[in-house]
């Protein structure tokens, strides 16, 4: 006798849109890879978003971009509120970073990534692109372990206190710019050890949900809100907790950011606030680092790796490709 399991045809869809979304991030990541090293920021981010913009309108989506490159005037593609997909299907809120690091795309460094995430329609945190204060820690603590407002010092010694180990067991990523040092400062005066990195803090912070193998406990600093974004989706997937305010330090910013409907330019987001429902994530290395492996173009094949996660069951793929019709890759 055959058993009949039938699957709703949302869940479903969303399971077909998870390989859906490699396809995009892996387009968008060698489309950028072909600029690596060439000191052209701009030209590696419009060759990644092109590609993002073409894949994108080839899904089965009523897609909505609310975290894109940025608002409508200042960007000529995959601004925020631009509709993008085939019209038809389930209405998505994507957000998007075609080339999350630029710059270590351009100096052909380690880590730069081409990522998305999706969330069903009026679930993602509508963002300007301004930045945002963030604090990010792994899965298996309680809630509230760490906290915006605490200093630095406070929050190693609360995490190494729940971790029960002594602070200097402890490591946090910080992004290396002058505004850090007293986020630095504080963090070694309890003993921790800081992890600087150049850029890339959507791969930072989900280093803090696998301390074991990657050696990083919890990430604190100001980053894009974009990318906050892009980082709480991924860790709605697999786990741990964020903590984020807007830096809306202007009225010009309070009144772009009211705009998009955030009441209250002081407001603390965990990552519930940020993705209000399920979600997808996935990000293509485009240079390699701790992360992922970058493209690699050897003769008649380029490789590409990928993570993608899906939240309604906390499933994460790394999946490794092999792209034969290399002039897919150029033209479509
Ligand atoms: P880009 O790819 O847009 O250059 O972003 C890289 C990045 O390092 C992000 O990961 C991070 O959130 C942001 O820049 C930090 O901004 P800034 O470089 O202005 O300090």
């Amino acid at each position: 006798m055959s058993t009949h399991i039938s699957v709703p045809p949302q869940l479903l869809l969303e399971r077909i849109l998870t390989l859906e979304i490699v396809r995009v991030t892996e387009r968008a990541a060698v489309s950028a890879a072909r600029l690596r090293g060439h000191g052209n920021e701009k030209a590696a981010d419009q060759a990644a978003v092109d590609a993002m913009r073409r894949e994108l309108n080839k899904l089965p989506i009523e897609g909505t971009v609310v975290i894109g490159e940025g608002e409508r005037d200042e960007a000529p593609m995959l601004y925020i509120g631009e509709k993008v997909g085939m019209n038809a299907g389930p209405q998505v809120d994507i957000a998007v970073d075609p080339l999350e690091g630029t710059t270590l795309c351009a100096k052909n460094m380690p880590g730069a990534i081409a990522t998305m995430a999706m969330a069903d329609g009026g679930t993602l945190l509508h963002a300007p692109d301004v930045y945002m204060q963030k604090i990010a820690v792994g899965p298996g603590y309680s809630k509230g372990v760490v906290e915006l407002d605490a200093s630095p010092a406070d929050n190693v010694r609360r995490l190494a206190k729940a971790k029960d180990v002594d602070a200097s067991a402890i490591t946090v990523l910080v992004l290396d710019r002058p505004r850090h040092s007293d986020i630095i400062q504080g963090v070694r005066s309890t003993g921790a050890a800081v992890r600087l990195i150049t850029d890339g803090d959507v791969a930072g912070v989900i280093h803090c949900a696998d301390p074991a193998n990657t050696g990083v406990d919890m990430y604190i600093g100001t980053g894009g809100a974009p990318e906050g974004v892009l980082a709480a989706a991924a860790l709605r997937c697999i786990g741990g907790q964020m903590q984020c305010r807007l830096i809306l330090d202007s009225e010009e910013k309070r009144e772009r950011a009211s705009k998009m409907g955030v009441a209250d330019p002081r407001m603390i987001y965990g990552i519930e606030e940020m993705v209000r429902g399920d979600c997808l994530f996935a990000a293509t290395g485009v240079t390699t680092g701790s992360l992922l492996s970058g493209v690699k173009f050897r003769k008649d094949v380029i490789e590409t790796e990928t993570v993608v996660m899906r939240s309604v069951t906390g499933t994460v793929r790394y999946i490794k490709a092999e792209h034969r019709q290399l002039e897919k890759f150029h033209l479509d």
